[in-house]
């Protein structure tokens, strides 16, 4: 089913939460073990969490929406001491493929025109988003080994500039 992208408001924000948390567990499960997937969501994707991010000043929430209600995609870019992050981009497994994500991606950049640059971090192994990535423009530019603070989970920096025209 066709699903529009457009701002995300406070209403979206229970089906957000549950749309990330197991996109988390399905994603990360198979890479960092699927115990502390779930307990890493549940500590960094409460409702409150999201609603509060959704509020913060210099972000940045779309979501893709079927005609049904149904949340099926989600993107959240902020930008933090200069920088440009896309902090999540989930969609659903049966939207994958469908071009959503990178409809998702291109409604951020196009809010973000005048940065010179959006970067993002993705886990080692989480093969699908890298080549996403990839396909999108960005370059690998660093290599973490402790994801958002989560230890042990080598991560990538992935960067790409963002052209004014
Ligand atoms: C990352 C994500 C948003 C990308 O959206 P998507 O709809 O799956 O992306 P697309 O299908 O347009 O592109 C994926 C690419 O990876 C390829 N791919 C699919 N499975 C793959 C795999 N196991 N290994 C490597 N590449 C794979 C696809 O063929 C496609 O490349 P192509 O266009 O060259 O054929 C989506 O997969 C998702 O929500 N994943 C879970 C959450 C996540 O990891 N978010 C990123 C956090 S940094």
């Amino acid at each position: 089913m066709q699903a529009r992208i457009r701002h995300m408001t406070a209403h979206d924000v229970e089906q957000v939460a549950a749309l990330i948390h197991a996109s988390w567990v399905s994603t990360y499960g198979p890479l960092m073990g699927e115990a502390k997937a779930a307990e890493e969501s549940a500590k960094k994707h409460q409702p409150a969490m999201i609603a509060s991010d959704m509020k913060r000043m210099h972000s940045e929430s779309f979501v893709a929406e079927e005609p049904t209600g149904r949340i099926v995609g989600y993107a959240y870019a902020k930008v933090t001491k200069g920088v440009l992050w896309l902090d999540r981009l989930h969609v659903a497994p049966d939207h994958r493929g469908s071009g959503l994500a990178a409809g998702l991606l291109h409604a951020v950049i196009v809010n973000y025109i005048g940065e010179g640059s959006i970067s993002l971090e993705v886990i080692k192994g989480n093969d699908r988003a890298i080549r996403f990535y990839e396909r999108e423009g960005f370059m690998v530019t660093d290599e973490r080994d402790a994801c958002g603070g989560i230890g042990g989970v080598p991560t990538l920096i992935m960067r790409k500039a963002i052209s004014r025209a």
